[in-house]
C-alpha cells in the first residue's frame, strides 16, 4: 500500500522550515496540490512563487497558521472545507524546542511547545483521518526525531513530545493497519538546509534533500520508521539496543554538567547585579 502522493492533496506543516520546504520542493512535481502551512504569511508565499515556478500547474494553498492555537488550527481545517481541500496525505512536520533547565522554563513557553508538537498533530490527525479511513487511502507522515529515542537532560519537553510522537504513531499505525491509510514516522538526526552538511558532528549530520529524500522513500514503502542517512541509522540501531541503565548513566552525565553550567551562569549573573547596584549606588 503507497500513500496517495501522486497526483493527491499533502499539507504540510512548518513548511517553511529546513525539512518541510524539502519536501514541498521535492514534492511539487507529483502532488496535485500543496497545502502549506507556517505562521508567517511571507515565506510561505517565498516558497509558493518557488514552487510554481518548479511546475506551473501545481494547485498551491498558503494558510498561516499557529499551530500552538487550537482555534487557528480549527480555523485552517475551516479554511479547507470552505475551499473544498480534501487533504489525501498530512505531513505532520513543524516543532518548538528549547534548551534549559525544566524548572527554570515558564509554563506558558512549556504549554505552547505541548500544543505546537503534541496537540497540533493530534488534532489535525483526527480531522484528516476519518475521511481518509472512509476512502481506503491516506497517508501521516510524522516527522519526529532521534530525540524520541534518548533522554535528553536540558530539553526535557522537547524530547517528551518526540516520544510522545513515537508511541502515537506506532499506535496509529496499528489501528490503521487494512483501511489503506499509511503512518510512518521519520526520526533524523542533524540535518542541514538544502544541499549543505550540519555541523557539528559531520560525520552522521545529512543534507535537507537526502532526509526529504529519504523520508519519502520510506513512506512510500509504507516502512514504519525511517532513520535518514546511513551513518546515522546504524547509530540508531545500536541506541536502541543500549540497555536503559546504560542510557541513563549517559544521560546523568550531561545532566550533571548542565546542572553545574547553570549554576556558574546563575553566580556571574548575581555578580553582574551586584556590580552594576553598587556602581549606581
Ligand atoms: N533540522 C534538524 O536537524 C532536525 C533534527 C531532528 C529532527 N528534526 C525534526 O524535523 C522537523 C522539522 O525541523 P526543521 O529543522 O526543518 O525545522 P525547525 O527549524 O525546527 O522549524 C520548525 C518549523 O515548525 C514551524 N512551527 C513551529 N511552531 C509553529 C507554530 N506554533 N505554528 C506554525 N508553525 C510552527 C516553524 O514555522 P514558522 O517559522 O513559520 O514558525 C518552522 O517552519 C521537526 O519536527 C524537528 O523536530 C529536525
Amino acid at each position: 500500500m503507497r500513500p496517495p502522493i501522486d497526483s493527491g492533496t499533502v499539507l504540510i506543516t512548518g513548511a517553511c522550515s529546513v525539512i518541510g520546504r524539502e519536501i514541498a520542493r521535492q514534492l511539487a512535481r507529483r502532488a496535485r496540490t500543496l497545502v502549506l502551512v507556517a505562521s508567517e504569511r511571507e515565506p510561505l508565499e517565498e516558497l509558493r512563487d518557488e514552487l510554481l515556478e518548479r511546475n506551473p500547474t501545481l494547485g498551491v494553498a498558503v494558510e498561516k497558521c499557529d499551530l500552538s492555537h487550537p482555534d487557528e488550527v480549527d480555523a485552517l481545517l475551516d479554511s479547507l472545507h470552505r475551499h473544498l481541500i480534501h487533504v489525501d496525505v498530512l505531513v505532520n512536520n513543524a516543532d518548538q524546542g528549547e534548551y534549559g533547565l525544566y524548572e527554570q522554563q515558564r509554563w506558558p513557553r512549556i504549554h505552547q511547545m505541548l500544543r505546537a508538537n503534541v496537540s497540533a498533530p493530534m488534532l489535525l490527525t483526527h480531522r484528516l483521518l476519518r475521511r481518509m479511513v472512509e476512502r481506503g487511502r491516506g497517508g501521516i507522515l510524522n516527522i519526529g526525531s532521534g530525540g524520541g529515542r534518548l533522554y535528553i537532560p536540558g530539553m526535557a519537553v522537547y524530547a517528551g513530545t518526540r516520544h510522545f510522537l513515537e508511541g502515537f504513531s506506532e499506535s496509529l499505525r496499528l489501528e490503521l493497519a487494512g483501511t489503506g491509510v499509511v503512518v510512518t514516522r521519520v526520526e533524523p538526526g542533524p540535518v542541514a538546509e538544502g544541499e549543505a552538511l550540519a555541523h557539528p558532528p559531520s560525520w552522521m549530520s545529512i543534507s535537507a534533500v537526502q532526509c526529504a529524500r529519504e523520508a519519502l522513500e520510506g513512506f512510500e514503502h509504507a516502512s514504519p520508521l525511517v532513520y535518514p542517512g546511513l551513518a546515522y541509522r546504524w547509530m540508531m540501531r545500536l541506541v536502541s539496543l543500549m540497555p536503559r541503565p546504560l542510557m541513563r548513566a549517559t544521560g546523568l552525565m550531561a545532566a550533571k554538567k548542565l546542572r553545574r553550567a547553570t549554576s556558574l551562569l546563575e553566580d556571574r549573573g548575581q555578580q553582574v547585579l551586584l556590580a552594576s547596584g553598587s556602581e549606581a549606588s
